[in-house]
């Protein structure tokens, strides 16, 4: 078994960290715009007030994310993956990189353009400007459309993510959540 690549070979604590802490915002943010639809006027400005600004701490945290993983290296995948799952399981990830990213630029650039330059307020502590975008309704629409789509192209992966980790715990185990669940022995 010697260098052999199993489920030995496990993320870095900052790596699984980092993967948790977001997932968790990412869910928390996504249901959060759904239910803002629903509410009153007055309501819907407090959860996405919520929203905008978790989403611009996504953000960060993805920028410190990638800083980290490009420090640490990723442990090589699973050998007893087919290619298929390889291929799969690469796409995917990177998909996600460019959507942590993708998602909430276009969500910052959006509320930008429709605010007309007015700053996000990180939960009232303080503000990040607006970015340097054009503010007539033409560019708002544009940031609305693609934030909707990357946010539901987000959803679709998440999807086909879970039920992979899924897939590799209870039917294949081969240790695939172990890489990224510390506790599991
Ligand atoms: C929106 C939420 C999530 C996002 C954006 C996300 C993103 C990612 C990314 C980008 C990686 C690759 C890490 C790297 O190579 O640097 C990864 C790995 C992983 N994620 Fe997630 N994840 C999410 C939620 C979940 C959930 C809910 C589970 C479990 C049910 C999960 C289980 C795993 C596992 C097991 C790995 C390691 C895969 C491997 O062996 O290479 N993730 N995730
Ligand atoms: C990873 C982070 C984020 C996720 C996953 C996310 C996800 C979503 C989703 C699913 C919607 C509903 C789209 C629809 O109506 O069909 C939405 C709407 C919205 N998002 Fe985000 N978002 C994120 C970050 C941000 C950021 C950083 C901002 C602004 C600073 C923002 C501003 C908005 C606004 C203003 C709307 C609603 C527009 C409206 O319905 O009037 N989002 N977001």
């Amino acid at each position: 078994m010697e260098n052999a690549n199993t489920s030995s070979d496990r993320y870095s604590r900052g790596a699984v960290v980092l993967h948790w802490l977001i997932a968790l915002l990412i869910v928390l943010n996504v249901i959060g715009a759904f239910v803002a639809e629903d509410l009153s006027k007055a309501d819907k400005a407090i959860v996405m007030g919520y929203h905008k600004a978790t989403g611009i701490t996504i953000l960060v945290l993805t920028l410190a994310r990638i800083v980290w993983r490009l420090m640490h290296k990723a442990p090589p995948l699973v050998e007893t993956l087919k290619a298929w799952e390889a291929a799969l399981a690469r796409v995917t990830h990177a998909g996600f990189y460019f959507l942590m990213l993708a998602v909430p630029l276009t969500g910052w650039a959006m509320f930008s353009a429709i605010s007309k330059g007015g700053p996000v307020s990180m939960f009232g502590l303080f503000d990040v400007p607006a970015l340097p975008v054009g503010t007539d309704k033409p560019t708002a629409d544009m940031f609305y459309e693609l934030h909707e789509i990357f946010a539901f192209v987000m959803i679709g992966l998440f999807l086909v993510h879970v039920g992979a980790a899924l897939k590799h715990h209870f039917a294949d185990k081969d240790g695939t959540m172990r890489r990224m669940v510390p506790w599991l022995k």
